[in-house]
Formats: structure tokens, C-alpha cells, sequence
């Protein structure tokens, strides 16, 4: 395994690392997540979720790899044997599922960037819900665009660990916080944005059920990347010698800022123009051209929203891709390239499906859910909560003093917090998802 690559800098490694975890999953997803359950509840209940459990599990993760050098499989394999590979498996298998969706998504947002660039989206009087609708039930333009993005994703994962991912990553991820903090500042400059603030910072608990616990989980989970092993794999190229605690703690900052500051910019915009927050998964693609529309500037303005967008999805979707290619590579000393171009043309056949299933296969449904459906709730509500059980598991009862002795670098730095780790990893991660899983499931 002399030839595995490593990160050049300690800041390419984070960038690397926030730049999975910031995606589709804090710009898109959170928004609208918080905007459909009560606001600035929602709100309370990520960031309890992020501090409780999160946090230790990214950490988690992350020490696994970088202990062990290798792949999601190989990782339990050398530490655990017996049945635990099987979490490195659904791990890999995970990805799959991710991506499936990930990139249908991803590439209606290359649609929107070109959309908004051409003025198609600012004339005025336009139903941006048909437009929407249309759009994406359309059998040949979404599909084009997510073959687009993953070719671009496997394009990067190609390049390799330090000139692929940590190259791109390093540019786009401070790209993103200037873009990021421009259209706060002009959401909450906006007359009326106040209403939006309000909403979003004053819980409203009259909307919280089990089913909003459930909510902010997998919304944690999939935000922070954790639960399928890349994290792991991420760690798997850092040195030995950094101080790995400081970097999980600079990466769930980041993320959660990601977030925060996206609400901070959708939900302001959406009130100022007498919008409804809670709108779903159409939020970012039917309220927000709406909301570009009507304001001075709204077009170059959405421009920079959707390219915001599709930075954020790139960084993380070779981020999804790249556990399974080092699986291949590592476990079955398979080439980089060829592997990653073969796994990127399997998750395109995926996602076809998923991109038809707003158009010519939405009748097709299983347990009432549409393919694009099925593989969110099975990636979000199962196989991340899943991954994550099983990880704080294995290092809370089986391997935790070990995992301690690296994360301290032999000895080297102080971790006062290291008992509360394990306790978190042995009682409050599994006894929080086994119990917010079941609650949700006894209510259905
Ligand atoms: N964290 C990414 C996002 O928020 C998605 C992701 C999930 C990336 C799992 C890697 C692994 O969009």
C-alpha cells in the first residue's frame, strides 16, 4: 500500500472534509426542512443533534480512518474482523443509493444556473411551480444535466486525492463563504426580511412530534457526511501527526455554519416577498426564482444562488463517490481510473430512475414511494442512522481506548473530553437513533 496518496496540507484536508459535509444537504435541504417544521424549533433540535451525538460520531469516523489508512471496509476488517466489514459494505453500498439521487438534484441546479443566466426564469408573471414541474418531469433535459454533473464528479475523483479533490476543494470551498455571505447580505437587507429572521430564530415547539426528531437526525447525518464511511476514507489520507480533534471540530463548524447561514439567507428572502416557507423540496427551485424575480438585480443574484448550489453539491458528490473507489482500489487493487469511471457510469444508470420519477415513471411507485423517494428515505432515514449505529458502536464498546491513544497522537495532546466521548459513543448516539427510529416508525 506504498503507493496510497495522502493530503498535501492540513488545510487541504479541511477543506476537503468541509467541503463533503457543506452540500445539496445545507443549502437545499436544511432551508426547506426548517422552513416545513416550525422554524427556529427545527433549529434547536439540529444543533442539540449536531453537539449531542454528532460531533463524536464525525470525529468517530475520522479516527478510524486515519488509524487504519484505508477504505471503509478495510478499516473494520483490520480493527473489528468478523461481521463488522458488513458496515463497510453498507457504507459503499450507500453511495450508491446517494448518488442516485444527489446528482438529479445536483443538475437541476446547472439547469437553473443556465435558466436564470439565459432571463428565462425573470420574466414577469411566470408560474415558477409549472415551470418546475415541467421541467423536471421533462425525460431528456434533467437526465442530460446529472450525466453533466457526473461526469464532472468523476472528472475530479480521477485526479486523485491531493491533485483531484483537495485542488478543487481548496478553490470552491472559500468560493462558496464569499457567495454565501453575499446573498445573506442582501436576503437581510431586503424590506420585510425581518418577519423571516424572526421565524427562523424564535422556536415555535407547537409544530415539534417525533416525526421532527426523526427530521433533524437524518438531517445531521447526511449534513455531516457521517454514516457511510466518508468521512472515514477522508481520514484515511491524513498524517499521523495532525491534530485531528481540532480539525473535526474547524469541519462541524463549518458545516453547521453552512447551514445556519442558508436559512439565514432563504427563509429572510422567502418572507420579504409574503412567500411560504414551507414549500418542501421546491423551495430553492420554485419560491426562490420567484423571489429573484421580483428583486432588483434578481437575475445575476440567482445566478450566483444556483452556482452556489452546484459548488456545494460538487465538493460533496466526489466526496460520496470516492469510499467506493477506495474500496475497489484498495481491497482489490483495481486501477483509480478505470474504477471510478465505472462506478460513475452505474450511479448515472441510477439515477435515471430517479430523474424519471417525476416525469414518464412517477406511477411507479413502491410502498407509495416514488424510485427518487424510496432511495432518500432508504439513504437518510436508515442506511446513514444505520452506519452511524454501528460505528459508535464498534469504537464505543470495542475499540475505545485504543481510539483514544491515537486521537491523543500517542500520548501527545491533552483530551479532557475523552470520557464524555465514550460515553456519548456507548450510550447516547445508539440510544438516541434507536429510539428516535422507533418512535417515528411505531407513530406510521
Ligand atoms: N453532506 C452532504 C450534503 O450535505 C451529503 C453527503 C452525505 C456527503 C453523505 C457525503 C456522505 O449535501
Amino acid at each position: 500500500m506504498s503507493t496510497r496518496e495522502n493530503w498535501g496540507s492540513r488545510f487541504g484536508f479541511i477543506m476537503a472534509a468541509a467541503g463533503s459535509a457543506i452540500g445539496l444537504g445545507n443549502i437545499w435541504r436544511f432551508p426547506y426542512m426548517t422552513g416545513s417544521n416550525g422554524g427556529g424549533a427545527f433549529l434547536l433540535i439540529y444543533l442539540g443533534i449536531v453537539i449531542g451525538f454528532g460531533l463524536s460520531l464525525l470525529m468517530a469516523e475520522m479516527v478510524l480512518g486515519r488509524t487504519t489508512q484505508k477504505n471503509p471496509v478495510g478499516a473494520f476488517r483490520a480493527l473489528g474482523g468478523g461481521a463488522w466489514p458488513a458496515v463497510g459494505y453498507l457504507g459503499v453500498l450507500t453511495g450508491f443509493v446517494i448518488l442516485s439521487f444527489y446528482i438529479v438534484v445536483a443538475g437541476w441546479t446547472l439547469a437553473y444556473i443556465a435558466h436564470m443566466a439565459t432571463g428565462a426564469l425573470s420574466a414577469p408573471g411566470l408560474d415558477y411551480g409549472k415551470i418546475f414541474g415541467d421541467f423536471v418531469a421533462s425525460p431528456v433535459e434533467p437526465v442530460v444535466y446529472a450525466g453533466v454533473f457526473m461526469a464532472l464528479t468523476c472528472w475530479i475523483v480521477v485526479g486523485g486525492i491531493s491533485k483531484g479533490i483537495e485542488r478543487w476543494n481548496k478553490v470552491l470551498m472559500p468560493a462558496l463563504f464569499v457567495i454565501l455571505l453575499i446573498l445573506v447580505a442582501r436576503a437581510l437587507t431586503l424590506p420585510g426580511a425581518a418577519k423571516g429572521v424572526a421565524f427562523y430564530l424564535v422556536p415555535d415547539f407547537s409544530k415539534v412530534t417525533a416525526q421532527t426528531f426523526y427530521d433533524a437526525i437524518s438531517q445531521a447525518f447526511f449534513s455531516l457526511s457521517i454514516g457511510m464511511g466518508t468521512m472515514l476514507t477522508y481520514g484515511s489520507y491524513l498524517s499521523k501527526d495532525e491534530n485531528l480533534p481540532s480539525a473535526t471540530l474547524t469541519v462541524a463548524l463549518l458545516d453547521t455554519a453552512a447551514a445556519f447561514l442558508a436559512g439565514l439567507m432563504i427563509i429572510p428572502a422567502v418572507f420579504a416577498f409574503g412567500l411560504n416557507p414551507s414549500a418542501g423540496p421546491g423551495l430553492t427551485f420554485i419560491t426562490l426564482p420567484a423571489v429573484f424575480a421580483a428583486m432588483p438585480l434578481g437575475a445575476p443574484f440567482g445566478v450566483l444562488f444556483f452556482a452556489l448550489l452546484a459548488i456545494a453539491a460538487l465538493t460533496s458528490a466526489i466526496s460520496i463517490l470516492e469510499p467506493m473507489i477506495a474500496y475497489l482500489v484498495d481491497e482489490h487493487s483495481l486501477p483509480r481510473r478505470g474504477m471510478t469511471i465505472v462506478a460513475s457510469v452505474v450511479c448515472f444508470a441510477l439515477g435515471i430512475p430517479a430523474s424519471l420519477s417525476f416525469g414518464a415513471w412517477s406511477g411507479f411507485t413502491v410502498g407509495g414511494k416514488t424510485w427518487f423517494d424510496l432511495m432518500d428515505f432508504m439513504a437518510n432515514n436508515l442506511m446513514l442512522p444505520v452506519g452511524g449505529l454501528c460505528t459508535a458502536l464498534f469504537i464505543g464498546w470495542f475499540w475505545s481506548r485504543e481510539a483514544r491513544h491515537h486521537l491523543s497522537n500517542e500520548g501527545r495532546l491533552a483530551q479532557p473530553w475523552a470520557p464524555l466521548w465514550t460515553f456519548v459513543l456507548r450510550f447516547v448516539a445508539p440510544l438516541g437513533i434507536l429510539w428516535i427510529m422507533l418512535a417515528a416508525f411505531l407513530k406510521d
